[in-house]
């Protein structure tokens, strides 16, 4: 097993159940829906066609038995989207296939499963030495039809009209009292707002939350639309959770955002992902911006070695969706994994799947036969190898804020981790059809004749005698530089 070393090491340090931040501050997120990564039968060529909108089979059994796939690629958790009974049967936007219309907080959806059936899954994964994240959603019940028509008693528990704000519909960013207080969705699924100043409403939820940690081992939440809560629903809430909360804050503006951080443990990081996505989806993106962002985030989020980091997810188009160029995905991949943060792939980037915006951008992983010996797999499992024995090496390496060192019109490096130990990450956006040269790289903080190793080409370069690396940049692709020394024993494969 690949990482059976680091997964041992995980195992014997870890508590019981519950994980904290500085638990999962060292892991790394495989995130899919549940619907459509993998089917109990294991079929590969089971029919989904995301435009239709229908749950395509995809389950926790599935998900079990491709534990070896997740793993292998160096993945240390996996995030399944919500597991609460939904909406039943069809909607103007078809089936609830993706866990956002939950109507029933105290069962479970009968599409992905039994109770066993997830129960199984979290002792599979901690028998690795893997972590569960499961997403839960506080903001909303969804509903089948109008918000002016809502039928309270389709909701379990919270079944009266005194548990939701009166109906207006979210259609006002700069009004934070709109954002919190009024209602998500359309007239075709409304998502009722609850009302989550009401204190029966907070009671019933957090003893839910704590409850659902327990019952499933669950070892860490994602949570979703944060930012349509109240800030002081949350810290009580991650309290009763008792394990560590990344949210969802769509939002780019950093100061905003990262405001979210004072009331929960972690949040996803849309201040980075824009930038990052303008940076590589082609190659004239600016790298200035995303060398500023790095010190920006740095600089205003209490904590972004908490923050997740990723560059696809369900909410947003693919990358490939942008530009087939494979090696412009793969520094998008790189700096997702080897920036601050916890990373998160969203299950089909390794395949290079190009779905645009929602439903698009939902495929069924599947499809790909769960090619092992794809371009990105490959990439993916090589960069989490080096993050995760980088961190093996020197546990201080993961709280050691990462920072950009050098740029150019087409390059930008960046640093992690403390003298000696640290992991030197050149991205650029040439393109697969960028020239081969030689970059002299300055500001790394390696010492002139020390020996380091380029973990996806294993070359080895000694730094020069004016302290620069010679870095051999060819075809557009991301190098990762380590000390050669400090790569005996590890997975990294060179
Ligand atoms: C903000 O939104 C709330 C709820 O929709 C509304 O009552 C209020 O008038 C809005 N305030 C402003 C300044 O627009
Ligand atoms: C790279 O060059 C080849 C051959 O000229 C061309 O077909 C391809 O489109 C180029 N790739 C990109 C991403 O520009
Ligand atoms: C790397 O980190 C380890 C663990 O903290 C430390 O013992 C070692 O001295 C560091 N290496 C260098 C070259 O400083
Ligand atoms: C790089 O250096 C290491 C350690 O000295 C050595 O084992 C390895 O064979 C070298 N790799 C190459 C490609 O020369």
């Amino acid at each position: 097993m690949l990482f059976s070393r680091l997964a041992l090491l995980a195992g014997l340090i870890r508590s019981a159940v519950a994980a904290t931040p500085a638990e999962w501050r060292s892991q790394s997120i495989y995130f899919m829906l549940t619907d459509r990564f993998a089917r109990t039968d294991g079929s590969i060529s089971a029919e989904c066609n995301t435009g239709d909108r229908l749950y395509c089979g995809g389950t926790w059994k599935g998900i079990e038995k491709k534990l070896d796939y997740i793993q292998g690629m160096g993945f240390t958790a996996v995030w399944i989207t919500p597991v609460t009974g939904q909406i039943p049967g069809d909607t103007g936007y078809g089936h609830a296939y993706h866990g956002y219309w939950q109507q029933d907080i105290y069962s479970l959806n009968s599409h992905y499963g039994t109770a066993d059936d997830l129960k199984s899954l979290a002792s599979a994964l901690h028998k690795r030495g893997m972590y569960l994240m499961v997403d839960v959603v506080a903001n909303h019940m969804g509903f089948n039809g109008a918000g002016t028509d809502i039928n309270y008693k389709d909701f379990h528990p919270f079944n009266s009209i005194a548990d939701f704000h009166s109906y207006c519909e979210v259609n006002d960013y700069a009004n934070q009292t709109n954002v919190e207080k009024c209602w998500l969705g359309d007239t075709t699924v409304a998502l009722a707002d609850l009302n989550t100043e009401s204190k029966s409403v907070q009671k019933i939820w957090y003893s839910w939350i704590h409850n659902l940690v327990k019952d499933y081992s669950i070892d860490g939440l994602r949570v979703d639309t944060v930012r349509h809560v109240q800030k002081s629903f949350w810290p009580a809430y991650n309290k009763a959770a008792g394990v560590y909360c990344v949210g969802e804050v769509f939002e780019n503006d950093v100061d905003y955002t990262c405001g979210y951080q004072d009331v929960m443990d972690g949040i996803l990081n849309y201040p980075m992902y824009y930038p990052l996505l303008a940076a590589f989806k082609s190659t004239s993106g600016s790298m200035s911006d995303l060398y500023n962002m790095i010190n920006t985030v740095k600089s205003t989020c209490k904590d972004s070695t908490l923050m997740g980091s990723f560059i696809e997810n369900h909410d947003n188009a693919r990358f490939a969706s942008y530009t087939k160029d494979i090696s412009l995905a793969k520094n998008a991949a790189a700096f997702t994994i080897m920036a601050d943060g916890i990373p998160i792939i969203y299950a089909g980037q390794e395949q290079h799947y190009s779905g645009g915006s929602d439903p698009s951008n939902r495929e069924a992983t599947w499809l790909s036969g769960y090619n092992e010996n794809s371009e990105l797999y490959k990439l993916i499992a090589k960069a989490n190898a080096v993050r995760s024995w980088a961190i093996f090496k020197d546990l201080n390496y993961i709280t050691y804020k990462n920072y950009p060192i050098y740029k150019d019109e087409n390059t930008l490096a960046m640093r992690k981790g403390y003298n000696g130990n640290q992991t030197i990450t050149v991205l650029s956006n040439l393109g697969e059809n960028g020239s081969e040269y030689t970059l002299s790289l300055p500001n790394t903080g390696y010492s002139a004749g020390m020996k380091l190793t380029e973990i996806f080409t294993c070359k080895n370069i000694t730094v020069d005698k004016s302290g620069n690396v010679p870095v051999p940049m060819a075809f557009g692709r991301p190098r990762i530089l380590y000390p050669t020394s400090l790569l005996k024993g590890s997975m990294v494969g060179c």
